[in-house]
C-alpha cells in the first residue's frame, strides 16, 4: 500500500479515482494564435496542451507538479482561427512520484458544428512538495475498461520508451561518422566541408 509519513505517525495516502481529476478547458482560436496562413501555430497548442495536464495532475496529487517530458506529438490535421478547441486531461498511469496525464485536443468549427480529434499525446509529470522534493502521488482508481486500457498501455509505452533509449544509446555509442558519411549519399544533404 503506497504511504506517506507526517511526524512518524503511518498515514496511509488515499487514492483517487480518474474522474475525480478530469479536465476540460476550452480556448477559442484567435488571429494571435495563427501562422500567417491562418492557421494555429503548433507551440500555442503545444502551450495549452501542457497547461491542462498540470492542472489535471495537480488535482490528482494535491501539489504542484512539473513536465518531466512529452511523448511523440502529432499534429494530424490543422486547426483554423475560429475554431473552438477542447482538451481533455486524465491521469492514465500514476508511478512513486510520477504520473501519467492523457491529453486529447478536438477542435469544432462552431458554423458547422464538425469537431476533428487532432492529436492526443501523453505528458510525464513529477509531484513536488513545497521544499521542490520529488513528493509520492496517490494511487489511481480505475473506474472503467477505458480506464484499465490506458494504465496497461502507459505501462507499454514506458517499457518501449526503455527499450528505445537503450536501443539508440547502444547504437549511437559505436558509431564510425566518416563510415556514415558514405550513407549519407543517398540523403538530401551535402558535405559543405573539406573531411
Ligand atoms: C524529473 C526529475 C525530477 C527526475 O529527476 P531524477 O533525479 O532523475 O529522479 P528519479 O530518477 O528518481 O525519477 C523520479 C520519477 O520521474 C520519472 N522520470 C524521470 N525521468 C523521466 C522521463 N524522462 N520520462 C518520464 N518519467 C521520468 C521516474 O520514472 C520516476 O518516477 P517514479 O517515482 O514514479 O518511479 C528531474 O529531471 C527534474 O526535476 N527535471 C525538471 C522538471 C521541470 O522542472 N519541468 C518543468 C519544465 S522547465
Amino acid at each position: 500500500m503506497q504511504s506517506t509519513t507526517y511526524n512518524n505517525i503511518y498515514t496511509p495516502l488515499p487514492s483517487k479515482p480518474v474522474s475525480y481529476s478530469k479536465t476540460f478547458l476550452t480556448e477559442l482560436m484567435v488571429p494571435a494564435f495563427a501562422n500567417f496562413d491562418g492557421r494555429i501555430h503548433g507551440g500555442i497548442l503545444l502551450s495549452l496542451m501542457d497547461k491542462v495536464a498540470i492542472a489535471c495532475a495537480a488535482k490528482h496529487t494535491g501539489s504542484y507538479c512539473v513536465t518531466v517530458s512529452v511523448d511523440e506529438v502529432t499534429f494530424y490535421q490543422p486547426i483554423e482561427v475560429g475554431d473552438l478547441v477542447t482538451l481533455m486531461a486524465s491521469v492514465n498511469y500514476v508511478g512513486n512520484t510520477s504520473l501519467v496525464v492523457g491529453v486529447k485536443v478536438e477542435a469544432e468549427n462552431v458554423k458547422t458544428g464538425v469537431k476533428k480529434h487532432t492529436n492526443t499525446t501523453y505528458f510525464n509529470l513529477v509531484a513536488k512538495d513545497e521544499n521542490g522534493r520529488l513528493k509520492q502521488v496517490p494511487g489511481l482508481v480505475l473506474e472503467t475498461m477505458e480506464d484499465i486500457r490506458r494504465f496497461v498501455e502507459s505501462i507499454i509505452r514506458k517499457d518501449l520508451k526503455l527499450q528505445h533509449e537503450v536501443a539508440f544509446s547502444t547504437q549511437t555509442k559505436s558509431i564510425d561518422l566518416l563510415n556514415e558519411v558514405q550513407k549519407l549519399k543517398k540523403e538530401r544533404c551535402e558535405i559543405g566541408f573539406e573531411l
